[in-house]
Parts: structure tokens; C-alpha cells; sequence
């Protein structure tokens, strides 16, 4: 939801700054911009409507070179996309960009309008480049400015400051945004997302709820939110994956469904060995906890929210534990009652989603067990206030709809579950069978995902359509939402999904030769009750096709598209079935032309609620 990029350096940072915001471009990209400073000089401000890519040819057309500067890529919320409302905005001298949503813009608006402010456009940002401008009006510094002025302000923001009166400082601010500073060797940076800068550091500072910092050629200096000098630690991060590459792949959503195999490989190394999940997996703190658990409820959003709603099927037939699942902008909300035992689970790739992060910093008011964070970002803010956390490895996921992270999120559900059963008495026997079929996985993954070919050629069926219906029963249900999630997400076609037995309630209605009706059809205890309610899809005329098991015993006829999958054990089905839905999209969405790692509307991280 808006990334944001600044440099302070030697050397001209129009480059490093533009990449960044290619790297950023998952956050936003109805619009993009920069602001750049050279000595004294005046500031060179270049913003462009669309993705960074257009913002590129306009700096062909028009190049600024700085070895100061701030960048931005955006995700509307207030003011349409536009050259006048992307950011950096500016009042006068002075230059920044946010990330957030300022709440109380309105008011300060015509406190600043009263003042002599004029506005240049409908973004509640330009409010805050106009108080800190009339704050250093009174004779602040820069640095005080910022601090003076983020006092007023309610609501979320991070911020990246500059002006042309101290053309060696960058400031910036974070409060309920994300931001980081990378380190260099004598020269710094800023951005959202440590992505942004692994081209110029593996060094970095995450800053704090609060924190206001000052960068200039002598050092980093923080003050937390009481004003306090502080020292945050520097941390080091590894190569990991080249998430900027798309090597061989045509999309990063591609590329990620491929990597599937290595990644849920990768996020059960360490944590099982032959028989059992490993104590280790889950920490020391989990398991003293896990006996004490009485209850879990389980918050997220999107694809993370689908993640939790498997969940709920496995831990309550595996361990017995009673299992809630909400989106977190609901809970966040509501007045809850909480049972004593109950654990808090957050589940979340980015681990800085609004919501997500708001409903566990209530809960730590609610007299809940503990917090866990299941999640793909190590140093996110979701993991820094939780107690606990199980990390997934998935690898930074470029792509706007999630794939990659939604599996080894259920892969490490998974790994939460067996151990939450195991303190709840399940059999060593049951155990060795289920962490049998975790051993087997990345190896199926391999065989799902060599299903590309099939699904390709049964995506045709799907161009022209309009809408579709996906259907699943017991935990293939949240797999028949992910199914529909991804479908509208990249193709734009309207999808929704239906416990199968929920069909002669209403949806049945909609059913005819024009609604294509997706099911997942494992070979599971459920079959039988499935196929019937497939009969009374056929017998409206609508068009099925099954995703299924050569153990079914589905066969294709005039009608029915049977997508034969591998057999595979029952434990992984959820994990698996997602792979070909995830391929029937992507292959759709080639079909219609659309954007496939950047949908219309859409943003990855979505640190806005
Ligand atoms: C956005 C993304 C989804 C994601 C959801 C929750 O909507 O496009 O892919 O599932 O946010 O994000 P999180 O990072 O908390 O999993």
C-alpha cells in the first residue's frame, strides 16, 4: 500500500531510488514519483500517473540527478491516481512522501487553508508537507519539524522527508507503516521494505512504532517516540532469494507457483524428523504453552484468512481444540469474549497488514493465552509483537496474488497443529502417518505443478466466461475460496465459492450453461455426498469441471472436465488441490490479457485498513 524509497549518498541516487521502486511497485503503481536535491540547488520533482515504468520515460524526457532524494509508488486511497496527487508533495522547499492514511487531514486542512496554504491536490498528505513547512517557518530545524508536526497527526504513516535548506539530511518517521534504513558505508537509505535497497546494502535498522530519524553524512541518529536518543540494533540480513528476477518465468505469479515444491521444502527443513514434528519447530515458549491451550482463534486477511479457515478443520479433528477464524478487520471491531486458554494466532505473509497488526495489538489487551504470528517476513512488525512465531520460507512473493506464501502457510499450520494435537494425546501412530505425508510433499508439489499443460488447456473453457461457481466440501470449502479469490483477482471474472451443500440454498439458482462450476474432489470421506450435489449441477445444464483423484472415479464426458491430479494422502489435499486452481488462474488471466502480477485496484501489502 504505497512504497516508499530516499537516499543519501555520494554519488547520484536517481538510479538506486528508481530501482527500489520497481521493487516497491507490489505495494502500488497507479502512480509514481521522485524528488531529488544536488548541493544547494533547487528541488527537481518528476511524478507521473500509471506504473514506475512511465515515471522512467518522463525522467528519459526530463532527467534529474541528486544525491539526495525521495521516491514514492502509490496506491490511491485519497484522490484518484494522478500526476497532481502522487507523491512526493511539496510546499515550497520542503518535499515527502508518505505511506498511511493521515485521519485527521481534514481539519488540518482548513487550519493550513486559513494560514495561506494552498493545495495542489485531494491527498491527505499534502497537509503534512504544509505543517512541517510552516513548523521550519518558525525557525526548526528539519528534524524538529518532522517531529513537531507528526504530534498532530492521528492515523498511520510512514514518512521520508526533505529540503532544499539542508540539502545533507534525510528524515524519516514511522508510526503503524512500515520503514527500515539500510546502511551503507557512508551512505544511507530509507524504504518500506528492505527489498527495496538489497542492491546497495545487506544492512539494516528496523525502526520502531514512533521513532523519528535523522540521516546525514555523520550518522543515523533516533529518537523514539518520548524523544529519547536510542540505539536500534543493525541487523544483517542473507542472500536469500533473488525475488527481483523472474528468471526463466514470464510473471513473478508464475515463477512462484513453480518454486512451491523448493519453498514448502524449505519451511519443513529442520522442524520434522522421520516420525514426529521436531520439539525445536515451534520454540521452547510454545512448548511449555501448547499444554496450557484451550481454544485457538486464528485472524487474517485475504489468502492468510483462507489459510486459517484449513486450519480450523485440522485442529479440531486432529486436536480436539476448539478453533475461530476471523478477518481481522471484523474482530478489530467487535466487542469478543474470550475464554481463558485461548491462544491468539495471526497469520500473515507481509506481517504488516493493517488490520492484522491493529487486532493483535488489541488483543493483548483481552486476557488471551499468548500471541503467535505465523508469517513470511522475519523482522516485520507482526513478528516483532508477537510471542511467538513460526516462519514460513516462502521468499519474498512479488506477485499481487499470493501463491506461494498461501501454501507453506498451511504447511506450517500444519507443523502447529500435529504439535498442538500431540499435547493434546493424539497417537504416535497418527502422528508418523501425518508427518509421513509432510515428507512426501515437495515431491507431489513437483507432480501438481507438472499439471500446467492440463490446466492450460481446460483454462479455454474459461475466456469468454462471466462468472463461475467453485465448490468443495469439509476443508476443500477454504480451498474453493482461494480458488474464486484467485480467479477474480487476476482474470477480473466474477467468481464465488459454495460449500457443496450449500448449492440447493440459493446458488443453484445462478447455475446454467454459461456459470463453468469448479469442484475439488478428492478422494476423501466426503466423495460420495460431493457427487451428489455435482448431479444436481448437470441436471441444470451447468458445466462442470472436477479437479479430482484417478480414485474418484470421476470420468470426462459431454458436460464434465475431468482434471485428473496425482493421488495423494489425505492430510495434503487442501495443500495441494490449490496448486492447479492457482494454474487455471494464471492461465486464464493470460488468456484475457490482464496484468498478471500487478491486478487493477490491488496492492500486496495492505498497511492501510
Ligand atoms: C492483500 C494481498 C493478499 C493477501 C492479503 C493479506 O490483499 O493482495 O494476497 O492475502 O493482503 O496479506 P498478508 O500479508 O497479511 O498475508
Amino acid at each position: 500500500m504505497c512504497g516508499i524509497v530516499g537516499a543519501l549518498a555520494q554519488r547520484n541516487v536517481n538510479e538506486i531510488l528508481l530501482e527500489g521502486l520497481r521493487r516497491l511497485e507490489y505495494r502500488g503503481y497507479d502512480s509514481a514519483g521522485v524528488c531529488l536535491l544536488d548541493g544547494d540547488s533547487q528541488l527537481q520533482l518528476r511524478k507521473s500517473q500509471g506504473k514506475v515504468a512511465d515515471l522512467e520515460s518522463r525522467l528519459v524526457a526530463d532527467p534529474a540527478i541528486g544525491r539526495l532524494g525521495i521516491a514514492h509508488t502509490r496506491w490511491a486511497t485519497h484522490g484518484a491516481p494522478s500526476d497532481g496527487n502522487a507523491h512526493p508533495h511539496r510546499s515550497e522547499h520542503i518535499a515527502l512522501v508518505h505511506n498511511g492514511i493521515i485521519e485527521n487531514h481534514q481539519p488540518l486542512r482548513v487550519d493550513l487553508q486559513a494560514r495561506g496554504y494552498q493545495f495542489d491536490s485531494d491527498t491527505d498528505t499534502e497537509v503534512v508537507v504544509h505543517l512541517i513547512h510552516s513548523l521550519a517557518a518558525e525557525g526548526h530545524s528539519l528534524v524538529e519539524a518532522v517531529t513537531t508536526a507528526i504530534g498532530q497527526l492521528d492515523g498511520a504513516y510512514a514518512l521520508g522527508v526533505i529540503s532544499a535548506d539542508e540539502p545533507g539530511t534525510l528524515v524519516c518517521a514511522r508510526s503503524g507503516s512500515p520503514l527500515v534504513v539500510g546502511v551503507g558505508i557512508e551512505e544511507n537509505f530509507i524504504a518500506s521494505d528492505p527489498m527495496a535497497l538489497r542492491q546497495v546494502t545487506d544492512r539494516f535498522i528496523f525502526l520502531e512504532e514512533g521513532d523519528v530519524a535523522e540521516i546525514t553524512a555523520a550518522g543515523i541518529a533516533i529518537r523514539d517516540r518520548s524523544g529519547k536518543e536510542v540505539s536500534r540494533p543493525v541487523h544483517k540480513l542473507d542472500g536469500g532469494h533473488d525475488a527481483a528476477d523472474k528468471g526463466r518465468y514470464r510473471h513473478y505469479m508464475q515463477k512462484e507457483i513453480f518454486e512451491q515444491p523448493e519453498v514448502a521444502a524449505a519451511t519443513l527443513a529442520g522442524r520434522i524428523g522421520a516420525k514426529s514434528v521436531l520439539a525445536e519447530a515451534l520454540g521452547t515458549r510454545a512448548n511449555e504453552l501448547l499444554p496450557q491451550v484451550k481454544q485457538v482463534q486464528i485472524v487474517a486477511c485475504g489468502t492468510s484468512y483462507h489459510a486459517g479457515l484449513v486450519t480450523r478443520y485440522w485442529l479440531e479433528d486432529w486436536a480436539g481444540v476448539p478453533c475461530s477464524v476471523e478477518v481481522a478487520s471484523e474482530i478489530r471491531y467487535r466487542k469478543t469474549a474470550v475464554r481463558p486458554g485461548t491462544l491468539f494466532v495471526t497469520i500473515s505473509q507481509s506481517g504488516e497488514t493493517a488490520d492484522t497488526l491493529a487486532a493483535l495489538r488489541q488483543a493483548k489487551e483481552l486476557g488471551y493465552l499468548a500471541s503467535l504470528a505465523i508469517c513470511n517476513v522475519p523482522n516485520s512488525s507482526l513478528v516483532r509483537e508477537s510471542e511467538m512465531s513460526l516462519m514460513t520460507q516462502a521468499g519474498p512473493e512479488i506477485g499481487v496474488a499470493s501463491t506461494k506464501a498461501f501454501t507453506t502457510q498451511l504447511v506450517a499450520l500444519q507443523l502447529f497443529c500435529i504439535a498442538l494435537a500431540r499435547a493434546n494425546g493424539l497417537s504416535a501412530e497418527r502422528e508418523a502417518e501425518l508427518v509421513g505425508a509432510l515428507h512426501q510433499l515437495p515431491e507431489l508439489m513437483e507432480q501438481f505443478t507438472g499439471l500446467d499443460k492440463l490446466v492450460k488447456a481446460t483454462s479455454e473453457a474459461f475466456a469468454e466466461k462471466h462468472h463461475a461457481l467453485f465448490l468443495g466440501r469439509g476443508v476443500e470449502y477454504p480451498i474453493a475460496l482461494e480458488g474464486a479469490l484467485k480467479l477474480k483477482e487476476i482474470s477480473y471474472i466474477h467468481a464465488e465459492a459454495y460449500p457443496a451443500g450449500e448449492l440447493k440454498h440459493g446458488p443453484l439458482a445462478l447455475v446454467d450453461a454459461d456459470m463453468p462450476v469448479i469442484a475439488i474432489a478428492p478422494n476423501d470421506e466426503l466423495l460420495e455426498k460431493l457427487k451428489s450435489n455435482l448431479q444436481e449441477v448437470r441436471a441444470r445444464g451447468g458445466e462442470l469441471f472436477v479437479f479430482t483423484s484417478p480414485k474418484a472415479g470421476f470420468a470426462s464426458e459431454p458436460g464434465i472436465t475431468v482434471v485428473e491430479v496425482p493421488d495423494a494422502p489425505e492430510s495434503l489435499a487442501p495443500i495441494l488441490y490449490t496448486v492447479p486452481l492457482q494454474l487455471l488462474s494464471y492461465h486464464v488471466a493470460l488468456l484475457k490479457g490482464t496484468d498478471v502480477d500487478q491486478p487493477r485496484n490491488l496492492a500486496k501489502s495492505v498497511t492501510v485498513e
